[in-house]
C-alpha cells in the first residue's frame, strides 16, 4: 500500500497508516477528560513533546520511554492501529494528531481533554518535511528542495498547509484547554518551557525529576534511543541512508537551504496567509 493514499477534506494522507475507517474514526473519538492530546503539523517537535510527557509521567524515570515505542505510548488518533495500542491503564492517556482544527477541533471542544499544540518555524519545518520525503518511502518523492518548497508554500503536500494548520489551531486557544507553544521556546529555555508545562498539566515535580526530564529529552540522548528515532522502522519503509529521522534538532537549519529569492518569497507567502494571526516566533522568520 506504499503508493496509495487517503484523502480527507482535501487533504492526502499515507495510505499505509491511514485508512477511510480510521480517519471517520478519528473524527468522531469520544474524548474524555484527563486525555492530553498532542497536536502538531510535521515535523514540529511531536516526538520530543511524546518524550516529554512520558517523562513528566514517569517523573523522569526513563524506563518507558527506554522500553516502549514512541507510536506505542502516544499513538495517532488517525492511524488505522490507534485502537489496538491505545492505553487504557493507570495514568492518563497521551493522544498525538496531525488533524487540522476544521477536523478534530468540534471533538475537543466538547470534552475536556487537554491539547498540547507545538508550533515551529515553517521554514525549519518545510527543510525538516523535506528531508523526511526523502527517507519516508510512503511520501511522494520531490526531486528537489525547491519542487517540494514550491508544494509547501501552496498547501499541496501531505498533510495539507502549515498556514492552516497552525493558524487554525492558534485560532482554537479561546474554545479549548490548550498550551500552545513552539519548537524555538522549548529550544531556547527549556527548563522554563518544561515548568509551564507541568503547571498546566497539574503535574508538581521535583527539581531532581525536572533534572531527568531534561537529561533524558535531549537531542543526542533521543538520536540513540530507538524507541524514538524510528530505526526499530524497517529500512524499505524509512530509508535511514537518506536520512535520519532525529536528523539536526536545532533551530535556523533553513538557512543553510533557502536561497535569498526563496526566502523572499516564502517570507512573501507568510505575510499574505498569517497577517491575521498574532503568533510570532522568538527567533526572527
Ligand atoms: S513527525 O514525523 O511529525 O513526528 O516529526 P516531529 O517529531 O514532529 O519532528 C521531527 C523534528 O524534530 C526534531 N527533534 C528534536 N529537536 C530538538 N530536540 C529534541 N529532543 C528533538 N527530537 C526531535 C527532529 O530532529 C526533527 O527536526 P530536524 O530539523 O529534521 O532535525
Amino acid at each position: 500500500r506504499m503508493d496509495v493514499t487517503e484523502t480527507i477534506a482535501g487533504i492526502q494522507l499515507p495510505g499505509h497508516l491511514h485508512t477511510a475507517q480510521s480517519l471517520q474514526y478519528a473524527q468522531e473519538f469520544k474524548f474524555r477528560e484527563g486525555d492530553i492530546v498532542i497536536i502538531t503539523y510535521p515535523k514540529s517537535g511531536t516526538t520530543w513533546m511524546q518524550e516529554i510527557l512520558t517523562l513528566i509521567y514517569s517523573k523522569g524515570d526513563p524506563e518507558v520511554a527506554t522500553s516502549v515505542p514512541n507510536w506505542e505510548r502516544a499513538p495517532w488518533l488517525e492511524h488505522m492501529y490507534f485502537k489496538d495500542v491505545l492505553k487504557e491503564g493507570e495514568g492518563p492517556r497521551i493522544i498525538t494528531s496531525h488533524f487540522p482544527s476544521e477536523l478534530l477541533a468540534p471533538a475537543l471542544q466538547i470534552s475536556k481533554a487537554k491539547v498540547i499544540y507545538i508550533a515551529r518555524n515553517p521554514k525549519d519545518v518545510a527543510v525538516s518535511f523535506y528531508y523526511f520525503h526523502k527517507m519516508a518511502k510512503f511520501l511522494p518523492n520531490f526531486d528537489s528542495f525547491s519542487e517540494f518548497l514550491q508544494s509547501f508554500l501552496e498547501g499541496k503536500v501531505s498533510y495539507g498547509s502549515w498556514f492552516q494548520h497552525v493558524k487554525g489551531w492558534h485560532e482554537q486557544k479561546k474554545n479549548l484547554d490548550m498550551f500552545y507553544i513552539t519548537y524555538e521556546e522549548l529550544h531556547k529555555d527549556f527548563r522554563r518551557s518544561l515548568k509551564k508545562l507541568c503547571r498546566f498539566l497539574g503535574c508538581p515535580m521535583y527539581s531532581r525529576e525536572l533534572d531527568e526530564i531534561e537529561n533524558h529529552s535531549r537531542f543526542p540522548v533521543m538520536s540513540q534511543n530507538c524507541m524514538v528515532n524510528y530505526t526499530l522502522i524497517s529500512q524499505d519503509i524509512m530509508d535511514h541512508d537518506q536520512s535520519k529521522f532525529m536528523r539536526k534538532g536545532i533551530v535556523g537549519d533553513w538557512r543553510e537551504h533557502l536561497t535569498e529569492e526563496q526566502n523572499a518569497e516564502f517570507d512573501k507567502v507568510f505575510q499574505e496567509k498569517m497577517s491575521d494571526c498574532d503568533l510570532r516566533f522568538i527567533w526572527s522568520l
